[in-house]
């Protein structure tokens, strides 16, 4: 370990502050382009990850987060940014993957402006927090340690104080949970307590205390792997925009933004009255409905058994007819319909972090003659973008969406067209 002077001159694709020391990236946590700092370096490694001592010449762009826990929990980890640096930073992030992870360079598509959130704390209606120390928290900043969080001001404010209501209802039985989920719609709560063996009595006790005492409106109970049968508190399925919900399933974390999201997806997509959509990785069908509303057909993929569930039902409830939700691993259904030599117009997918390795053989062999890519990881994006490349797709437009204030992540739209 060296003790070095370092300046920052760029970010990573993971939000850490990058300085060159000998030829070499040096990785520097918690640091921000134009600081320079005090940090400790390893000598050798495959990445050169430091830790920051001290600031020495601080960023313009850096201030005081609104939270005393900013400085350990991993849940906000740019709030001692800016809002305004966070959103140009995160630009950054996904047009530098696109070019330089993608071979996709700028200028050559259309960079539309980036949506943001209305809210800069106040709009996470989606959390998961783990058990610690009899408490329930969020896992700390680089590491899996946890900490301890009694109320968070990134939650809505129906969920804000429920990490310590929730720990106070379960008592010492926190501890036999691999975690908790928390979810809000509409005002209306529920969570869902994964455990790590059987299901205990205080568990559903606890769940249904606070559906009396009003607090939350249903739970769900999740025994551990071969450990017995789910249950169910309340009511745990919540409404949406007419989307159904539950808190062991997937949810976009910020329901304003993600209107917007939804809205700009759909638009790049530019799907026409009558033709075939195939939507891959379609959660409980967020971008479904609005695609079917404007097209013949969607078949929209998903393997979550509970998501598939609860887009069905909405779907029979909103009496749409012309979707067909299927469950299953995308790469297998994709494939599947590749070889039976089927036909889509458009294509829409919104992967999970791993990216969709063979979205450019399916957009390819499936005719599509437009792919709208929805991504959570930028690196997995620009992989993908130069996999649809390869195939013959053409970057058009670029949406950038700022789904998670106070974070280094990022949503980004990156719309195809052929040729
Ligand atoms: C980023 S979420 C998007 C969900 C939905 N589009 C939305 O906006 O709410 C990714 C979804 O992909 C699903 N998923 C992950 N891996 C999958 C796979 N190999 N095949 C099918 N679905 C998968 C997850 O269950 C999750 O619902």
């Amino acid at each position: 370990m060296r003790r070095l002077e370092l300046v920052i001159d760029r970010l990573s694709k993971s939000g850490e502050g990058v300085a060159e020391v000998a030829g070499r990236s040096v990785f520097v946590p918690g640091a921000l382009p134009g600081e320079t700092v005090l940090a400790e370096v390893p000598d050798t490694g495959k990445a050169l990850r430091a830790e920051l001592l001290s600031i020495l010449k601080a960023s313009l762009a850096r201030r005081q987060p609104m939270c005393g826990k900013a400085g350990e929990c991993g849940g906000c980890d740019w709030m001692h940014i800016t809002e305004n640096e966070q959103v140009a930073w995160k630009e950054s992030i996904v047009t530098s993957a696109l070019e330089h992870v993608g071979g996709v360079k700028g200028g050559t598509y259309e960079q539309r402006p980036t949506v943001r959130s209305p809210k800069a704390l106040g709009y996470r209606r989606r959390a998961t927090l783990h058990p610690t120390k009899g408490k329930l928290g969020f896992f700390g900043k680089r590491s899996h340690a946890r900490v301890e969080i009694d109320e968070c001001p990134a939650l809505t404010d129906s969920l804000s104080a429920l990490p310590r209501v929730l720990a106070e209802a379960l008592g010492p039985s926190v501890k036999e949970l691999e975690e908790a989920r928390l979810l809000e719609c509409e005002g209306k709560v529920a969570v869902s307590l994964h455990a790590k063996g059987p299901l205990r009595p205080r568990h559903r006790q606890a769940l249904e205390a606070l559906v009396r005492d009003g607090v939350i409106d249903g739970g769900v109970l999740v025994p551990g792997e071969g450990k017995g049968a789910l249950e169910t508190v309340g009511t745990p399925t919540l409404e949406e925009d007419g989307l159904l919900h539950r808190p062991e399933g997937f949810a976009q974390a910020n329901a304003e933004v993600n209107r917007a999201l939804v809205r700009h997806a759909v638009e790049l997509l530019a799907v026409q009255p009558g033709e075939a959509v195939l939507e891959l990785y379609a959660g409980n069908g967020n971008f479904t409905f609005p695609l079917a509303e404007r097209s013949g057909s969607v078949l929209a993929v998903e393997s979550a058994a509970v998501s598939v569930m609860l887009a069905q039902a909405a779907a029979r409830k909103r009496g749409v007819g012309n979707v067909r939700f299927v469950q299953g691993a995308c790469e297998k259904i994709a494939d599947g319909l590749v070889k039976e030599g089927a036909r889509f117009d458009r294509l829409l997918l919104d992967p999970p972090r791993t990216g969709a390795p063979g979205v450019g053989t399916w957009a390819s062999r499936l005719l599509v003659s437009c792919v709208v890519y929805v991504a959570c990881d930028p690196a997995a994006l620009a992989r993908d973008a130069a996999d649809l490349v390869a195939h013959g797709f053409r970057p058009l437009a670029l949406q950038v969406v700022d789904l998670f204030p106070q974070t280094r992540h990022v949503e980004a739209v990156l719309a195809f067209g052929r040729g």
